[in-house]
């Protein structure tokens, strides 16, 4: 199946696939022009990379490697720096198609180089986690970490074409699968509500393993993302804005947990959209019930539905005042992602952030 993102003269394809990993070269080989392809990815994924690269091999492409290591800490200065150095030495040039094979962090690392290579060359995502496969691949979204927070150095920078290869998700591990799984629901919550009774009748399966229904959920969360990204590609008219739903939440947790592995960025999304569904019903914006189907869906997939699932002790203040260094922040107000319903998502700016200091400090712990 293949999903255009249309962005005029930087429109691209999506192509999901079971099994397209092995034949990746049918879309690399027109890109290649008769150079050699770079791929970069990360040594946990050694697997995943030789079956694309025997496939390109017999497709008479020929190969290079750029391999990092695994881990958030790849998002840094100092791996661009290594990165954009190694992909110089290799040769690349403006045209050539630079491939990122991995999770977020190396198709985040990866799109900010080639937005700054030679003032910017191509790239091709084959995301491999789910998250990256929903929702980080598409959109032209790339960034490192810097000193005073998460992604907070970036450049959009669209990939030339997407290929997402379902299978790759077999040796995801189950906690990894379950965190991409957040933004998944995230679109049914967003604007979408049969989407999120579809979530909740087959997310179970989803998760245990069935190919048709991952295949299924991630073209319809690409098809969500293609169509909010066509609206407004940088985030300046408040439609993109929306993905961010459960984020402003889900970043204080992170930043709780000091963006650790005690609590994955897609568990904090989880936590912050059953707390943005739970603020709203608290404000009589959406129902009680709305907000209870939520918190019951994401636990039954054994995601954090709330303060004490995600192991935060923190008071109200000290979460708000994570909040405070969120990037969003414009002029002392911080836009929130509430709800009037599922499916019925809008951007609130005038959210007292005292008042959700209350709010969360009313939550179990
Ligand atoms: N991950 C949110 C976005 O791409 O806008």
């Amino acid at each position: 199946m293949k999903i255009d993102v249309k962005l005029g003269d930087r429109s691209y394809p999506v192509v999901i696939e079971a099994g397209l990993l092995a034949n990746a070269a049918h879309w690399l080989v027109p890109l290649a022009r008769g150079r050699t392809m770079v791929i970069v990815t990360d040594s946990n994924l050694r697997h995943h990379r030789h079956v694309l690269e025997r496939g390109l091999t017999a497709a008479g492409v020929a190969t290079a490697l750029i391999e990092l290591p695994p881990g958030e800490g790849t998002k840094s200065w100092a791996m661009l720096e290594k990165l954009t150095d190694d992909l110089l030495d290799l040769g690349v040039e403006r045209g050539d198609h630079v491939i990122a094979l991995g999770g977020g962090v190396i198709g985040d690392l990866v799109g900010f180089a080639c937005s700054i290579l030679k003032r910017g060359c191509q790239f091709v995502q084959i995301p491999t986690s789910l998250l990256a496969q929903v929702d980080s691949s598409v959109g032209g979204k790339t960034a490192i970490n810097a000193r005073a927070g998460k992604n907070l150095i970036g450049a959009f920078h669209q990939p030339a074409l997407v290929l997402i290869d379902p299978e790759t998700l077999a040796t995801l591990p189950v906690r990894e699968l379950r965190a991409g799984y957040a933004e998944v629901v995230k679109y049914g919550l967003i604007d979408d509500p049969a989407f999120f009774d579809w979530c909740e009748n087959h997310g179970a399966a989803l998760i245990a393993g069935d190919i048709d229904l991952r295949t299924q959920a991630i073209a319809h969360s690409i098809a969500a993302k293609a169509r909010i990204v066509a609206e407004d590609e940088r985030e300046t008219t408040g439609k993109r804005a929306l993905l961010n739903l459960g984020h402003t939440f889900g970043h204080a947790l992170e930043a709780e947990t000091g963006f650790s592995d005690r609590l994955l960025h897609g568990e904090g999304v989880a936590a912050g959209m059953a707390l943005a569904f739970g603020y709203s019903a608290a404000r009589s914006r959406c129902s009680a019930e709305d907000s209870a189907r939520v918190a019951a869906h994401l636990r039954s997939i054994g995601l954090p539905d709330g303060l004490s699932a995600a192991g935060i002790a923190a008071s109200g203040a000290t979460l708000v005042d994570h909040m405070r260094h969120d990037k969003k922040m414009a002029a002392g107000t911080l836009p929130f992602l509430l709800a009037r319903g599922i499916g019925q998502t809008y951007v609130d700016s005038a959210v007292d952030l005292a008042d959700v200091a209350g709010f969360l400090d009313a939550q179990p712990r």
